[in-house]
């Protein structure tokens, strides 16, 4: 059994909300889970996962905002700016037989390269890290020491450029480390910029990976579900519900309390999981399929009720609608669907700190949409057999 049929297993055995292992209690119930989240009562640390770092969390939380919006609309403003190149790009970097998931994180680094990191040794570690660290599966491919290597060489790069831009007189910030150089700063210690060097890498992350692989799970599960119907919004969005890349977040009690009845310590780890909470079948009928037409008359009843792929309150995520922007541009330059057929030898996905599809070659006639028209076609097929160089 594998991460996702165990909690699967656990919540038909349980429902939505059990202990799993000592001080470990998971929570798949949209309005505790809600609840926990929005933490109107205090109850819990102040937490982000995007901004805690080896050295602590990044802060104070304002900087955090700050950083957050002004990254996001650096990005925003360059895919914008570049809208009339990405046909070009998309047809050159997705042939007719590509590996997938690798192929949209890829992508959206060809994409946004320029504005996250410099042309020079510094970009060439980056690549590194995006190869080694990023695409699915690539952690358990490379031994630990040589990943831990990595992250110091990389660490120490960034340092060393964040230092020095801070010492520049930055008006309209360039890329993400101009971002980041003019962020908190009172605070030039070594500590600082390692932080700084660190939440630099939150957003690779969040930019190559995480928006990479909602891409790839928009394609596979276009691709696998025949029928399936419904526009690029609609398959973006169930997408999202049906394999949430973030698919749990973490909160830790400040006082001992009850949740649905539970006893809660300070010493446990509440884990809200958005994958839990998009199958509640109360909101979403059919709940383990894929149906983007559920999305077709906007917002499903479900979607107000449980859904929180970018979480909930305070640290909902601030590029939400910019990720989901992205992903639909990339998918309309794509061949149209009813030409694709999918080729895997294994359908389960890459569960780790991010759910990923799993490794499939995606197979197109190498029409582009227009030639064929993204609509009405067959029926796309999927098959097994096909093996991935990396497998
Ligand atoms: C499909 C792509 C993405 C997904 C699924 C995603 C998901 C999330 C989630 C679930 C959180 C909240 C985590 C928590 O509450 O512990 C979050 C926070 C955040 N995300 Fe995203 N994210 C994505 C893309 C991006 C991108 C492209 C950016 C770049 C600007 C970004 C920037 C952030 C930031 C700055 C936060 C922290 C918000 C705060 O605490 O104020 N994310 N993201």
């Amino acid at each position: 059994m594998d991460e996702l049929e165990t909690l699967d297993d656990l919540r038909a055995r349980h429902g939505p909300i059990f202990r799993r292992g000592p001080g470990v209690l998971y929570v798949g119930e949209p309005a505790e889970a809600k609840a926990v989240l929005a933490d109107t009562g205090s109850r819990y640390r102040e937490h982000s996962d995007f901004f805690q770092t080896g050295k602590g969390l990044f802060g104070p939380r304002s900087a955090q905002q700050e950083v957050g919006r002004a990254a996001r609309n650096l990005l925003r403003d360059h895919w914008t700016a570049r809208s009339d190149r990405l046909a070009a790009i998309v047809a050159r970097e997705i042939g007719p037989d590509s590996r997938w998931p690798d192929a949209g994180n890829l992508l959206l680094y060809t994409c946004f390269r320029d504005v996250l990191v410099p042309e020079g040794e510094l970009r060439r570690l980056v690549d590194q890290v995006v190869r080694h660290a990023v695409l699915a599966g690539a952690r358990e491919r490379r031994p630990v020491l040589l990943r831990a290597a990595l992250r110091y060489r990389v660490r120490r790069a960034l340092v060393a450029e964040l230092s020095r831009r801070r010492t520049r007189d930055v008006r309209a910030p360039a890329d993400l480390l101009d971002v980041l150089a003019a962020a908190a700063p009172d605070d030039s210690s070594r500590t600082a910029l390692v932080r700084l060097a660190e939440v630099f890498l939150s957003f690779l992350f969040a930019v190559v990976g995480s928006t990479g692989f909602l891409l790839g799970w928009s394609v596979y599960l276009r691709a696998t579900a025949p029928g399936a119907g419904g526009d690029l919004a609609g398959v973006v969005r169930e997408a999202l519900r049906l394999r949430p890349v973030a698919w749990n977040f973490g909160r830790f009690p400040a006082e001992p309390h009850r949740l649905a009845g539970t006893e809660v310590t300070t010493s446990d780890e509440v884990v809200v999981c958005s994958y839990l909470v998009h199958r509640d079948s109360r909101f979403w009928p059919d709940a383990d399929e894929f149906r983007p037409q559920r999305w077709s008359a906007g917002m499903p009843p479900g979607g107000a009720e449980a859904y929180i792929p970018f979480g909930w309150g305070t640290h909902t995520c601030v590029a939400a609608g910019f990720a989901v922007q992205v992903v639909e541009d990339v998918l309309g330059l794509l061949p149209p669907a009813g030409q694709w057929r999918v080729e895997a030898r294994r359908h389960r996905p890459h569960v780790a700190a991010a759910l990923a599809p799993p490794t499939f070659t995606l197979r197109t006639n190498g029409a582009r949409t227009g030639e064929g028209g993204e609509h009405g076609q067959d029926h796309p097929r999927r098959t097994g057999g096909a093996q991935h160089p990396q497998e």
